[in-house]
């Protein structure tokens, strides 16, 4: 075919071009070199007039055509690039709709606020009920309704932290124990009584396994017939459910309370390996909480008779509890507000434990 005025050329030139093009930038600046108003298909139809007329009609539908091709391939072109750049943003702004809600989100859950509801899930899936007292406590409350009258030797041994002597001669206290909660829970709640009572709990001691705040969670457990099968029973349960394994062993060892008779403290076994404590396996033994059968003055105390009803009771260190199940060496970092610490031991805010969807998960 012939190619008068060389329009071959230019179209291969711009066919080149157009398909070389990487951007709509890149491909509007070929648009304007051919098509825009100094571009040279326009500068040629430009130049038509000046031809003679048997030339002019052949040579403009040669280029009418060359531009109408030209357009068309721009026309192209320009989608592929758009399609192309929109297929690249779907692969980077694909959104995980099984990501957090807030991935950035900072904050984390204290290891004594997530053993709490640990214990409270367990407690609840049992049958308790959660109770609750001030923290600033009565005499009476702390101490005397407990069985342990003014002079008592217990009261030393609790390292109490006394509020100033009233006019009439009283003084509150800190509660030392979450023992307080049982008799006001015996005095508000009809039987059969099954509650526990999470809290802080103070006393004036401070080292490596002691500090002035610390947390405790009480159990009571009141109606005719419960005895130490029952307490016993419960203890392994709660053991097996929070150290998550079967094979928690545990020691019974006989002491004494003054609101209990008779008393025992309970340990469980563990090993050592590195400096890190392991429940459920070795044979050192670890003590957990202290338990025993209600005395009877406690039962008379909080308004029932003990002749008719009786049950058991026990304590339980929740941040005893937390650096054993998730070897945290040194309680003062617990309550020293450290981000880093808190980050490294804190748990995920949606990590809210349940039985079914496990504890510590
Ligand atoms: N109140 C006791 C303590 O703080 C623990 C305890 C509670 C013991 C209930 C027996 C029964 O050490």
């Amino acid at each position: 075919m012939s190619d008068p005025g060389g329009l071959k050329e230019l179209q291969q030139g711009f066919e080149a071009a157009i398909a070389a093009a990487d951007s709509e930038a890149a491909l509007e600046e070929v648009r304007v070199r051919a098509l825009g108003k100094k571009g040279e298909i326009s500068q040629l139809m430009k130049g038509l007039g000046k031809l003679p007329p048997e030339e002019r009609k052949a040579r403009g539908a040669a280029l009418n055509r060359l531009k109408g091709e030209i357009g068309a391939l721009l026309g192209r072109r320009k989608q592929e690039l758009r399609d192309a750049a929109l297929e690249e943003r779907l692969k980077t702004e694909r959104v995980d709709v099984t990501l957090p809600a807030r991935p950035e989100a900072q904050g984390a859950i204290h290891p004594v606020s997530h053993v709490w509801e640990e214990v409270v899930e367990i407690f609840a899936d049992l049958g308790f009920s959660v109770a609750e007292g001030p923290h600033i406590e009565t005499d009476w409350y702390n101490f005397e309704a407990l069985n342990i009258p003014p002079e008592h030797p217990a009261r030393q041994e609790h390292d109490t932290f006394y509020f100033h002597k009233r006019e009439d001669g009283s003084r509150r206290v800190l509660r030392t124990h979450t023992s307080p909660v049982q008799i006001r829970a015996m005095e508000t709640r009809p039987l059969p009584i099954r509650v526990i009572a999470p809290g802080r709990t103070f006393r004036c001691d401070s080292d490596q396994t002691h500090t002035p705040m610390f947390h405790q969670v009480e159990a009571l457990v009141l109606d005719e017939s419960t005895h130490m099968g029952h307490l016993k029973w419960t203890l392994e349960e709660f053991c097996k459910a929070f150290f998550e394994t079967d094979n928690v062993k545990m020691r019974f060892r006989a002491s004494h309370f003054p609101f209990t008779e008779p008393s025992m403290e309970v340990d469980i076994n563990c090993s050592w390996q590195g400096g890190q404590v392991k429940v459920g396996e070795g044979d050192d033994w670890l003590e957990i909480l202290g338990s025993g059968m209600v005395h009877p003055n406690v039962i008379r105390a909080g308004g029932h008779d003990p002749d008719k009803v009786q049950g058991f009771a026990f304590g339980i260190g929740i941040d005893r509890l937390a650096m054993l199940k998730y070897g945290i060496p040194d309680l003062r970092a617990f309550f020293e507000s450290d981000l880093r610490w808190l980050r490294h031991y804190g748990f995920r805010a949606l990590d809210v434990p349940t039985l079914a969807g496990g504890l510590s998960a």
